[in-house]
C-alpha cells in the first residue's frame, strides 16, 4: 500500500541528536539540539521547578483542560512577555496555550493563513530556526527570506534589514527572533530594534515574534522582553510565541503561550474563539503538567524568585563556556578568530564551521553539531570543552 512513500532525510537539528545517541564512543559530545545540560552534561531539572513540582502533586489530577488551556497559566504566560504593556492593561490580548514554541508557531501560522487579509508570504531570517520554513509551508503560506546576518563582519547586516522591511509590501507578515536569535546568537541592540520598529509601524506589517529564550540572551527577562514589549507599547499589530522548553527545562512537557495583540476586549474575544476552532481539530486541548509547574512558579513570589536566579545561572554558565571555547581555541594556536563566540548571546554560537568541518567533526572527534556550523554551548562542559576545542582547531587548521 506503501509502496510509494520515498524515505525522507532525518531532522537538521533532531536527527543529529539520534546520530549521537548511535555512537558508542565515550568522547563524544552532544552541541546539537538546544537542550541545558550542568557543567556535568546532565539534563537539569530547575530548583524552582522540583519545588513547584513537589507543590502540586498532591492536588494534581489528569482531567482535560479547556482547548485554550490552563487559564492562570495563560495569563501569567502573557505577562511575562508584556508586563504591563498597554494591550495587556486593556485586556485586549487574545491568549491561548500551545503544544511549546513550535506549537504556537503552527497554531500562530494557521491563524495567519485563515484570517490575515493582506499576505501569504511570511517573511523570514536569514539564517533562521530550522523548523520554520517547514511550518510556515505546512500552514499553506510560504517564506521569504530576509537579510539579518552577516557573515563577514559576524554580526548583524542592519541595513539590509532595514531595507528589506522598508521594500516589503504593506502589511507584510515578518517573523522576528524575540532575543538570543537562533541559530546565530545575533540579535539587534536595543536602539536597532527601535529603528526596526519604527519602520515596520510605517509599513503597517504585522510582526510574528518567536519568543523561545526569554532569560538566555541576557539572563534577565525583562530584558529579554524588550523588542516585544516596545512594539506592543507602540501599537505595532504583533503576535507573540513563547516557549517555556529553555527558560524553565521543561522541553518535553510541550508548554508554550501563543498570544494576538488585538484592538479591542472584543476582538480578543473573537480571536480567542477562532483559535480554538483551529486548534481543536488539531491537539484538542494542551498537556496540563508544564502549565501547572509554570503557573505555580510564576504565581508564588518565592518560587518566581529563585526561578529568575535559576534562568541566570544557566544563562552565566554559557557565557563561562563561551569564554573558555574561545580562550583554548587561541592558546592551541588556532590561527583563526574566535572573538565572535564570546560576542554571539543566547545558547548557540553560530561558529562559521563549514560543513565539511562538521562532518569531519561529527565522523573523526564524534563531536555533534548542525551543519550550519551552529554549536549548543551549553553541551560544553568543564570535562569537554578542551577536547571540543582541540578537535575545532584541527579541523580549521589548514
Ligand atoms: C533547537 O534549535 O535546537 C531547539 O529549538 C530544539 C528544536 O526543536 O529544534
Amino acid at each position: 500500500l506503501w509502496k510509494s512513500v520515498p524515505k525522507g532525510p532525518p531532522d537538521a537539528i533532531l536527527g543529529i541528536s539520534e546520530a549521537f545517541k548511535r555512537d558508542k564512543n565515550p568522547r563524544k559530545v552532544n552541541l546539537g539540539v538546544g537542550a541545558y545540560r550542568d557543567d556535568s552534561g546532565k539534563p537539569v531539572i530547575l530548583p524552582s521547578v522540583q519545588k513547584a513540582k513537589s507543590l502540586i502533586i498532591k492536588s494534581s489530577d489528569h482531567e482535560y483542560l479547556p482547548i485554550d488551556g490552563l487559564a492562570k497559566f495563560t495569563q501569567l504566560a502573557t505577562s511575562l512577555a508584556y508586563s504591563n504593556a498597554s494591550p495587556l492593561k486593556d485586556h485586549r490580548v487574545a491568549s491561548i496555550q500551545s503544544i511549546s514554541g513550535t506549537g504556537a508557531l503552527r497554531l500562530g501560522m494557521a491563524f495567519i493563513q485563515r484570517f490575515y487579509p493582506h499576505s501569504r508570504r511570511v517573511y523570514i531570517p536569514n539564517p533562521t530556526w530550522g523548523n520554520h520554513k517547514t511550518i510556515i509551508q505546512h500552514a499553506g503560506l510560504e517564506f521569504q527570506e530576509y537579510p539579518y546576518y552577516d557573515p563577514v563582519t559576524k554580526g548583524l547586516n542592519i541595513e539590509a534589514f532595514l531595507n528589506e522591511i522598508d521594500s516589503a509590501p504593506k502589511n507584510s507578515v515578518f517573523l522576528l527572533h524575540a532575543c538570543a536569535h537562533n541559530p546565530t546568537g545575533v540579535d539587534p541592540s536595543e536602539d536597532q530594534w527601535k529603528q526596526i520598529q519604527d519602520v515596520m509601524a510605517r509599513k503597517q506589517h504585522l510582526a510574528v515574534f518567536d519568543m523561545a529564550y526569554q532569560g538566555f540572551a541576557s539572563g534577565d527577562v525583562d530584558k529579554d522582553a524588550y523588542a516585544v514589549r516596545l512594539f506592543a507599547n507602540e501599537e505595532n499589530p504583533i503576535i507573540v510565541m513563547q516557549s517555556f522548553a529553555k527558560n524553565f527545562g521543561l522541553y518535553g512537557e510541550r508548554i508554550g503561550n501563543l498570544s494576538v495583540v488585538c484592538d479591542s476586549k472584543q476582538e480578543s474575544d473573537r480571536v480567542l474563539s477562532q483559535l480554538k476552532i483551529l486548534a481543536r481539530p488539531m491537539y484538542s486541548n494542551p498537556p496540563i503538567y508544564g502549565s501547572r509547574i509554570v503557573s505555580e512558579v510564576l504565581g508564588n513570589e518565592e518560587l518566581k524568585k529563585q526561578w529568575l536566579v535559576d534562568v541566570k545561572t544557566m544563562a552565566d554558565r554559557i557565557i563561562s563556556m563561551r569564554n573558555a571555547l574561545t580562550t583554548l581555541l587561541k592558546e592551541k594556536g588556532s590561527l583563526h578568530d574566535w572573538s565572535h563566540i564570546t560576542k554571539q548571546i543566547g545558547m548557540f554560537a553560530y561558529t562559521g564551521l563549514h560543513p565539511e568541518h562538521c562532518q569531519e567533526l561529527m565522523d573523526k572527534h564524534h563531536i555533534y553539531l548542525t551543519m550550519d556550523g551552529r554549536i549548543s554551548v551549553a553541551g560544553l562542559n568543564q570535562r569537554n570543552v578542551e577536547y571540543v576545542a582541540d578537535a575545532i582547531e584541527t579541523v580549521t587548521r589548514f
